[in-house]
């Protein structure tokens, strides 16, 4: 297959598309990040990388909290303004209409309209150049009673958005299983 170089990029499919939570001066925020995700299991931990001006940053830093927010694919739009749209001029909480609940940490907000939230306190802080890569303990995850199947989150109900970087800039959802994980290798062994 013929392959052509773009040069040092960071495309990678499939990037999620999280709301990220932060209380900035006792008033609830959320923004879109794509570059999100799990890092660490024992104790289990996320990261997420923000543009050091980032509004939700202030708050992560004042607080020492934060949350991931799964949105839904009927939350295109929500999601898509809270990308565009800085908490720091307008109430992203009131125009989405987001119903905003707290957890364990009393200052992490989370949107009660998302099947998944994830409540984290910053353990670490680097500054990578452009960005700053927050790492977070996760204390405590909420989900949808009804995107569950035994108890536990079903990708099928979850319906997750994707965000997709590249020749097009778009949201996507989950298609098909196509394998069972962690056995459909088994056949090449
Ligand atoms: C699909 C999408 C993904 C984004 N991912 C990130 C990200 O990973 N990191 C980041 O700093 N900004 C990201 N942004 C931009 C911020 O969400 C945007 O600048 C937002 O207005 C910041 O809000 P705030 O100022 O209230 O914190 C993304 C935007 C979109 C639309």
């Amino acid at each position: 297959m013929k392959k052509i170089k773009l040069g040092a990029q960071t495309f990678v499919y499939p990037m999620p598309a999280f709301l990220i939570g932060a209380d900035v001066a006792g008033k609830a925020n959320f923004m879109t990040a794509a570059w999100s995700g799990i890092a660490n299991s024992s104790p289990p931990m996320a990261t997420v990388a923000l543009q050091h001006h980032r509004h939700t940053l202030k708050g992560i830093k004042e607080n020492g909290t934060f949350s991931i927010n799964v949105p839904s694919v009927d939350q295109v739009r929500e999601t898509d303004y809270c990308g565009i749209v800085s908490g720091a001029r307008k109430d992203k909480t009131g125009d989405c209409a987001f119903e905003v609940f707290y957890g364990e940490l009393e200052t992490a907000p989370l949107i009660a309209q998302c099947p998944l939230n994830l409540e984290c306190k910053v353990i670490h802080m680097l500054n990578l150049g452009s960005h700053t890569l927050v790492v977070g303990q996760i204390v405590e995850t909420h989900v949808s009673e009804a995107c569950t199947t035994d108890g536990l989150p079903d990708v099928a109900k979850v319906k997750p958005l994707i965000y997709s970087a590249g020749a097009e800039k778009a949201y996507h959802g989950v298609g098909a299983a196509l394998g069972l994980a962690f056995s459909a290798g088994k056949e090449l062994k």
